[in-house]
């Protein structure tokens, strides 16, 4: 290709967006009823990375999240992303903000009276208000290709297994094409084999669509597979950060505790 003007100037945009933070939070509180569940909250999320949070239970890692999509209003701090305070937008912009974000819940549960098909059509014809049918079924056949499920495109949920239900999830989210993921403990509940067939999907849809991730784990194998980096949550503060070989090797006996 020839280099003009036009695609240096494209280079130069495409190294400086790699380190880009699409998610900056600073200082973040929260309480509920006077207890205080985040204390001094600082994360960043950078464009194109894989962020394994992981912390005790109760820690408030989800309660991170929803501030992130704006479920859950924050106390004090700044929660920013793609560089606008979540908390000054309106409710059309935090709408307009959510369709670039996908949230894998905890409990997230698929529409039982829908086949496959019409559960991943939803959020493209609802929310997205597509109406080219030749569109949406190749967006359709796309995702569902990807997560390995393209054969249950007729099912109904309640024929599926958990490990395929939660990849049919997977998979309703990120027909959206979403820039950020949200995945709040994905393998929660499966067993090993298919814990890990999902860790390699996130990891598998990190590098088809380059997309940024926070994924919420008690599962090593799955932040040993995902992970470019990890951060532990304790008492409502990050109290460390690294890559998965850095951490293993702390000296800190909590961080340490995860790797047993
Ligand atoms: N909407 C809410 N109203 C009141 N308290 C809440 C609310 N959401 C969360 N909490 C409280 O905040 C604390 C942190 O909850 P959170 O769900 O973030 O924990 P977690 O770190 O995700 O735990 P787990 O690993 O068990 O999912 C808990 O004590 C919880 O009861
Ligand atoms: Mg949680």
């Amino acid at each position: 290709m020839e280099t003009t003007v036009e695609n240096q100037q494209d280079q130069a945009t495409a190294s400086f967006e790699k380190d880009e933070l699409v998610v900056q939070i600073r200082g973040l509180k929260k309480a509920f009823n006077g207890f205080e569940v985040l204390k001094n909250i600082n994360l960043d999320l950078k464009r194109g990375e894989n962020l394994v949070v992981l912390g005790k239970s109760g820690q408030g890692k989800s309660v991170t999240i929803k501030c992130i999509v704006g479920l859950l209003k924050k106390d004090e701090g700044s929660v920013k992303v793609f560089n606008e305070e979540v908390a000054d937008l309106n409710d059309d912009e935090l709408k307009q903000l959510r369709t670039r974000i996908g949230f894998l819940f905890q409990n997230s549960a698929l529409y039982d009276s829908m086949t496959v098909r019409d559960n991943l059509e939803f959020p493209l014809t609802r929310v997205l208000k597509l109406k080219d049918e030749a569109e949406i079924n190749s967006r359709v056949e796309e995702v569902l290709e990807g997560v390995g499920l393209l054969d249950a495109i007729d099912k109904m949920p309640s024929d599926l297994s958990g490990g395929m239900r939660k990849r049919i999830g997977l998979a309703r989210t990120l027909i959206m094409k979403p820039e950020i993921m949200l995945y709040d403990e994905p393998t929660t509940g499966l067993d090993p084999i298919t814990s890990k067939e999902i860790s390699d999907l996130i990891l598998a849809m990190q590098k088809k669509y380059q997309t940024s991730s926070i994924i919420i784990t008690h599962d090593m194998a799955c932040a040993k597979i995902t992970a470019d980096r990890l951060v532990v949550m304790n008492d409502g503060e990050y109290i460390a950060e690294g890559n998965y070989e850095e951490l293993e090797n702390s000296d800190n006996e909590l961080v340490k505790s995860f790797f047993k």
